[in-house]
């Protein structure tokens, strides 16, 4: 594997090259670099982590400060992905001066290389802002968890032909404003598709199924750590929560036992 670290041309030429790009949340300096020694190309430090991590109910109390302090250790990891780290509910919503600010602090203060923001048509001008400021942007539409109120849960958007043409319009107008990608949640592959082939920036796709430039999981999702029912576009390619947790009950079982430590963990 080539391991010389990948920058934005990287995902340009990915993308012009017809490859599929991977990318992986992460949030932690261990969880980072099993992702980029994994080969992930892109890290996104999603505000995900408000659930994942801290366990809240929604991502919307998540805080620029987490995002920052999440961002350092896995910046600190990432050795071959490129970075992304996600804006927060509220950090960009309240105008531009705000957005710019807090994109800036991603970059700035957490390490980033880019920053992920919600929202189609009404964020165009956030992230042109953002862009012209030469912080690599990337857009995200369709189910916006940051959106769950408006939403009435986390529903799959785009199924009916109003909303169907509206992320269509979100789509062109994120490209138009100058992301550099664009993440498709919880959409039909049918409307990730016809979005996929008028955009000429690189679609990431979860829940809106294989015809997208590249896909993104929650690695907790991806590695059966959560312990939840998994929606249906995860794929679980390990259950390592029973693994986790069948390895404690033995330590527990040792300690109880005082089989723990044996000889070979005690200093003469
Ligand atoms: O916060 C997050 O993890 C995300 C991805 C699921 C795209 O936004």
């Amino acid at each position: 594997m080539d391991r010389k670290k990948v920058n934005l041309p990287n995902i340009v030429k990915l993308y012009e090259a017809g490859e599929r790009i991977s990318m992986l949340t992460a949030y932690d300096y261990p969880s980072a670099a099993i992702a980029d020694a994994a080969g992930i190309e892109i890290i996104l430090i999603g505000d995900s982590l408000g659930m994942v991590v801290n366990g809240y109910k929604n991502t919307l109390p998540v805080t620029v400060e987490e995002v920052i302090y999440h961002t350092r250790a896995v910046v600190r990891a990432a050795e071959y992905s490129f970075v992304v780290a996600d804006m927060p509910f509220l950090s960009y919503q309240t105008g531009i001066h705000d957005a710019l600010y807090n994109a800036g602090r991603m970059l700035k203060e957490g390490g980033a290389e880019a920053i992920k923001l919600e929202g189609g048509s009404a964020m165009a001008e956030t992230i042109k802002a953002i862009v012209h400021a030469d912080i690599p942007v990337m857009g995200h539409i369709g189910l916006t968890p940051q959106s769950i109120h408006r939403m009435g849960g986390y529903r799959i958007q785009g199924r009916d032909e109003k909303s169907y043409n509206i992320l269509l319009q979100d789509a062109l107008a994120v490209e138009a404003a100058g992301a550099f990608a664009i993440v498709l949640e919880g959409i039909p592959g049918t409307l990730a598709k016809e979005i996929t082939s008028k955009l000429h920036i690189p679609t990431i796709g979860i829940g809106a199924g294989k015809d997208v430039s590249g896909q993104v999981l929650v690695f907790h999702d991806l590695l059966g750590l959560s312990g939840h029912k998994q929606p249906t576009f995860v794929k679980q390619y390990a259950q390592l929560k029973d693994i986790a947790v069948n390895a404690i009950q033995q330590y527990v079982k040792d300690v109880k036992e005082g089989v723990f430590p044996g000889a070979e963990h005690t200093y003469k």
